[in-house]
């Protein structure tokens, strides 16, 4: 018989299988992508060789490196039908649905779809992720009623994706921060959308299926969604250019300790895995506060300081990567509804690596679940 004890709510706990992709150690804070920690590849190495990392289980070689770049700038391009895809959806839909959606589209479209080797699915990933930064970028631009920027093959992933997102090259300050932002988000294991991609994958379905209900599962705000809702509390508690660093922090300690008395959950705190701080934290924070600097946005620091202390001290509940990330890409200029979709561009190559994984030494993912709905009983007419 099943026993409360036997049943994990949300699988917390469950080890539900074994993954040579990453490492996640909540003992010692840290993460791990095919054995190298994070930050080290976060301030060494390009987003494109932490793709080919994840992907292959190794950092490339200088010219596998130049061969996928070159591959990657050749397919930024998005097709006439998937751009006329993007245009017939509303301006006010949610990205993450453009994002879902032009998934499914990039599947349709491509007539490897089907084919299930290794090789195949790794090229099929590669498009996919040469082709999301024009996905986001083509969004927010149409939204904002601003002419559409092609893609330039001379630019890297990320000059390029900040390049059609804001059509300007950005400064070496702003791109460095943004491919931060895409290495710390790449991979983290068994969460929700990865588990999701994983339990698509092992029915057999195909790539772009598995990817699709992925960016389904991010968007929740218990997810990647918390990026976003991060900047909704920064605009509920009101962003005051004028504020001194001193003013903001008070105030937002005061937010959030009504937040707290009213029992809210506040976005951007708190994790499954980690429960003394997410070990990607210290690396955005860096990169938000180099931000904060660039922009000379001092007040943004007191709002962040501020809510964190107070739930620190209120509850001793930490900031997960979404907190300092999403106001890094308000200051870096994207719309708010844009941050989750940044957060596809980069997942990606942990959602592909983990496919193709899963594929590897596939097993259909169907657990079991304890029955407590009415006993048996039969049609009276
Ligand atoms: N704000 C206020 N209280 C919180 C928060 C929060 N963000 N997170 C946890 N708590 C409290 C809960 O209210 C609960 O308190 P209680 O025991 O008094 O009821 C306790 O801490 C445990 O919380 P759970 O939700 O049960 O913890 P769980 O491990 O299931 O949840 C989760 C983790 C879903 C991430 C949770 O912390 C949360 O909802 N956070 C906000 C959403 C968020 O930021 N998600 C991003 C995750 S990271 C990422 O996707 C990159």
């Amino acid at each position: 018989m099943t026993t409360q004890d036997d049943i994990k709510k949300g699988l917390a706990g469950v080890v539900a299988d074994t993954t040579a992709i990453s490492k996640v150690n909540p003992d010692s804070n840290s993460l791990l992508y095919r054995g190298y920690p994070v930050q080290e590849l976060a301030a060494n190495c390009s987003f494109e060789e932490v793709a080919l990392l994840l992907w292959t289980g190794e950092l490339p070689e200088a010219a596998d490196l130049k061969e996928f770049s070159e591959f990657e700038a050749a397919h930024r391009e998005l097709s006439p039908e998937l751009k006329a895809v993007i245009d017939a959806l509303p301006t006010d839909c949610h990205p993450m649905d453009v994002c879902r959606t032009a998934v499914s589209v990039l599947g349709a479209q491509d007539p490897a779809s089907e084919e299930d080797s290794q090789e195949a699915n790794l090229t099929k990933s590669k498009k996919l992720f040469a082709a999301m930064p024009a996905v986001v970028a083509y969004d927010q631009r149409r939204r904002r009623g601003e002419e559409i920027i092609p893609p330039r093959a001379d630019l890297d992933y990320c000059d390029n994706f900040l390049y059609m997102t804001f059509g300007e090259v950005p400064a070496p300050e702003v791109k460095k921060a943004f491919q931060v932002s895409m290495v710390l988000y790449a991979e983290h294991s068994f969460n929700c959308s990865t588990f999701t991609a994983r339990t698509i994958a092992s029915s057999l379905s195909d790539l772009h299926s598995a990817i699709t209900g992925a960016i389904g599962a991010l968007k929740g705000p218990l997810h990647g969604g918390a990026n976003e809702a991060v900047m909704e509390t920064f605009d509920e508690m009101g962003i005051r250019k004028d504020e001194s660093e001193q003013e903001a922090e008070k105030r937002a300690k005061e937010w959030m300790d009504d937040a707290l008395a009213q029992k809210k959950k506040v976005m951007g705190f708190g994790h499954r895995v980690y429960k003394n701080g997410d070990s990607r934290v210290p690396t955005m924070q860096d990169a938000l506060t180099d931000m904060i600097k660039y922009f000379g946005r001092e007040e943004m620091l007191g709002l962040y300081n501020g809510l964190a202390k107070s739930m620190d001290e209120a509850k001793g509940i930490k900031p997960n990567l979404d907190y300092p990330a999403g106001p890094t890409y308000h200051l870096m200029g994207f719309d708010t509804q844009t941050f989750t979709p940044l957060f596809v561009a980069a997942r990606m190559t942990g959602w592909t690596a983990h496919v193709m994984e899963q594929l590897a030494d596939n097993s259909l993912i169907r657990p079991l679940s304890d029955y407590d709905g009415p006993e048996e009983r039969h049609v009276e007419k």
